[in-house]
């Protein structure tokens, strides 16, 4: 089954129970959390995450865009989001992060950018519950899909099959109506979509359509 996990990067802040409301069919509701350091855009941090937790119909998948990940991540644990995503260029000991993370409870998450390789993480993959490989230069929704991030996906779905170990492959950035079935064909089964999902007419449609398309092609 192919997981969709909508942005909330791209709704409306002045309404974020409504906007949570609206994506409760999804399977979680991803949470970009950026520091202006990192990514060159500021979201939120802990006290927000702690009311949107409070509120939301389903779990949260955070994805902290955030530099010095050893300090900074464990409170998204602690504060109960279901699976916490760092960096794998802003942290130090990625191992030791992910057995603190999966000890505060939370699923382990290892984020790669578009011109990070997954090959020094192989040996690893057993430390984390999922990969998440960027689409696009973190920052920003409403950019576009980055074809030339396909083999890596390939590569990376390869590894956690040859591993036998249970490991969701995480497609962020740019997935749309329009690329979600190349998504699906290198090996995704989470996709994150913020434009697609909230500049549509109607969340639960956009939904809905994302995982009929998906389910179509999976093998
Ligand atoms: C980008 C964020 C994404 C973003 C996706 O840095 O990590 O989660 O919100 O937005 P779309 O789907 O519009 O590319
Ligand atoms: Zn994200």
């Amino acid at each position: 089954m192919i997981e969709i996990n909508p942005s909330i990067l791209n709704s409306d802040f002045s309404d974020l129970r409504g906007e949570l409301e609206k994506i409760r069919t999804a399977d979680m509701a991803h949470i970009d959390v950026m520091d202006n350091h990192f990514v060159p855009n500021l979201t939120f941090g802990p006290p927000v995450v702690e009311r949107i937790r409070a509120i939301s119909p389903i779990p949260l998948d955070a994805h902290l865009m955030i530099d010095d990940a050893d300090r900074n991540a464990p409170v998204y644990a602690e504060l109960g989001c279901a699976s916490v995503t760092f960096h794998a260029e802003a942290v130090r000991a990625p191992v030791r992060l992910a057995r603190e993370i999966r000890r505060l409870g939370a699923k382990s998450s290892l984020a790669l950018k578009p011109a990070t390789p997954i090959e020094p993480f192989v040996d690893l993959l057993g430390e984390f519950d999922q990969i998440l490989i960027m689409t696009v230069e973190p920052g920003f929704g409403g950019q576009k899909f980055l074809d030339v991030c396909l083999p890596k996906i390939r590569r990376t779905r390869e590894a956690i099959s040859a591993s036998g170990l249970e490991i969701k492959l995480q497609v962020d950035g740019g997935v749309s109506k329009d690329t979600v079935t190349r998504c699906v064909e290198a090996g995704a089964d989470v996709l994150v979509a913020g434009s697609a999902v909230y500049g549509a007419e109607d969340a639960g449609t956009a939904i809905a359509e994302l995982r009929e398309l998906a389910a179509a092609h999976t093998h």
